[in-house]
């Protein structure tokens, strides 16, 4: 009993500090300091992008040393591993964003930040021509701003290999209105489905949920569609629930080729016993607006009628990743992604950083990746300034620290391979799962976003996710 009481004692205190850190949190968070103003004598470091390469270094800069101007065309923070859930419901939408004034109006120095996306690196002068590209705009709509350093983390675009009617036809899943496009278009073929006298072969169309691309994204989606039909739509469309199909379409002999052939089997498994149609070594050949045309493993080609196309076939450079490459055509050789040396430093642009997907590099174009680089550059630019003092700081080179691969596969399971020791552990099901919401938790930069997030998981368990199409 003397045990089970200290046990119950050490329970209330740890709650008991987890609410006090967590008022404090929230405390702090909404009444940021006052700000010291641009110094002019300082160096100014020009940070392209809002995603997870350049919140890290946004997070961690010390800008006592530096004046900071980040631009973006997204005045916010977006938590992607989640982007999935939001496509169903399981997670609204601004659970996972977080506005990026959050973060600069807590730094020590005033952040500028500009809504708008830089359509010009000019290396020589150090300058960006940048543009503002929302719908409202004032009378400047481009203007080119100095920098001293220059932090290129810009993301990737999404890859459709040139196929006419990709853009048009389908849906990507990396932003948040591709997530609100799906969510819509989902439901709008399921009311379309169930509309009087609709032709039975026009109602297997609109149910036929396609899904391009058996990488992680792919995978992720069919199984966050499945779990809806599952919970959901099996409840408020019964008529319609079983003739709901969901095909993934992959070019490879397997999906998720970076995880190991035991998860890759378990994750098949489980899409066979969930009903979810995987298609390998089948490749996409033509998009029409209501059917795709493939070549299957038999060398066919054979056409799959859709209601919903989603298409998460991987990266290639966006626009200003390829201006800059085509300017810096000696040194910048390759064509998927930038070219930089183990400092971050672009090849051929002195002074012009790159970090996350942007760059092509022997690391995966990951979350992970783009954090720790951001991190990273945080250091070299406090090593900078120590220098400019005049100490002597030495420089080492960018480690990655590969902390495992996760994914959520549908049915309340998961797969992870996780580093160990020299080794690595594999492991899939329902106990994974638990740990792969509370790694994600952990990562969200804001407590409040993990509130947001445990609520909208909380909220689903209870009430169900909402069938209303906005
Ligand atoms: P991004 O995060 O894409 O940020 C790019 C930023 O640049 C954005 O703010 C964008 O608005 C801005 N921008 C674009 N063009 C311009 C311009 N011209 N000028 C200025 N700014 C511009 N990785 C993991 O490690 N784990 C996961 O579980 C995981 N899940 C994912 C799930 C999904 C659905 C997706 C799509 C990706 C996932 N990833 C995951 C990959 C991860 O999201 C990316 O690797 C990561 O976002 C790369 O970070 P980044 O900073 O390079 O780019
Ligand atoms: P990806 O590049 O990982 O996978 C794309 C898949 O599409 C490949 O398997 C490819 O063979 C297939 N494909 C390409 N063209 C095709 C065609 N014409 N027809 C059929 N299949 C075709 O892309 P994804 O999933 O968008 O991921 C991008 C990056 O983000 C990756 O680095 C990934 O690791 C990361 N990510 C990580 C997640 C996680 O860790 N849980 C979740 C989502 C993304």
């Amino acid at each position: 009993w003397s045990r089970l009481r200290a046990f119950k004692r050490v329970v209330q205190v740890g709650v008991v500090a987890t609410a006090a850190y967590a008022a404090y949190d929230i405390y702090e968070k909404r009444h940021p300091h006052d700000q010291l103003p641009f110094d002019p004598k300082k160096r100014t470091i020009v940070i392209l992008g809002s995603g997870w390469g350049a919140v890290s270094l946004l997070k961690k800069i010390n800008t006592d040393d530096y004046n900071v101007v980040v631009v973006s065309p997204r005045n916010y923070f977006l938590f992607t591993p989640l982007l999935p859930s939001c496509t169903v419901g399981t997670i609204e939408l601004r659970s996972i964003m977080e506005p990026i004034r959050f973060i600069t109006r807590h730094k020590s120095r005033n952040v500028k930040f500009y809504e708008s996306a830089c359509t010009d690196v000019d290396p020589e002068s150090k300058t960006v021509v940048i543009s503002d590209v929302s719908d409202i705009k004032g009378s400047v709509q481009d203007t080119t701003i100095p920098y001293d350093y220059l932090v290129v983390a810009v993301g990737a675009d999404n890859q459709t290999f040139g196929m006419a009617g990709v853009r048009e036809y389908a849906c990507f899943l990396k932003e948040i209105w591709d997530a609100q496009k799906i969510r819509t278009r989902l439901m709008d073929c399921v009311e379309s489905a169930a509309f009087a006298h609709q032709a039975p072969e026009e109602v297997e169309r609109l149910l036929r949920m396609v899904v391009v691309g058996g990488g992680p994204t792919g995978v992720e989606y069919a199984a966050e569609l499945h779990d809806f039909l599952k919970d959901d739509l099996q409840l408020w469309y019964p008529e319609l629930a079983d003739k709901l199909k969901i095909t993934l379409v992959e070019a490879l002999p397997n999906v998720l080729p970076m995880f190991s052939s035991q998860l890759i089997s378990y994750t098949e498994r489980t899409f066979k016993q969930n009903n979810i149609e995987v298609l390998t070594k089948t490749m996409v050949k033509e998009v029409g607006d209501k059917a795709i045309k493939v070549q299957n493993a038999d060398k066919e080609i054979v056409s799959i009628p859709y209601g919903l196309l989603v298409w998460a076939t991987g990266n290639c450079p966006r626009p200003l990743a390829k201006k800059l490459m085509a300017r810096l055509k000696e040194t910048q050789t390759s064509p998927r992604g930038l070219l930089v040396d183990d400092y971050m430093r672009v090849a051929g642009a002195p002074d012009v950083y790159a970090i996350g997907d942007v760059t092509f590099s022997k690391y995966a174009p990951t979350a992970q990746v783009a954090t720790q680089q951001g991190k990273y550059l945080a250091d070299i630019f406090e090593s900078l300034a120590r220098i400019d003092e005049g100490k002597n700081v030495k420089i080492s080179p960018f480690a990655y620290t590969h902390q495992g691969s996760l994914a959520y596969i549908g049915s309340d399971k998961a797969i992870a391979d996780l580093p160990f020791l020299n080794g690595n552990v594999s492991v899939g099901g329902v106990a994974t799962f638990v740990f792969w919401r509370s790694a994600y938790i952990s990562n969200m930069f804001s407590f409040r976003n993990r509130f947001l997030v445990v609520g909208d998981w909380v909220k689903s368990k209870i009430f169900g996710r909402d069938v209303s199409r906005e």
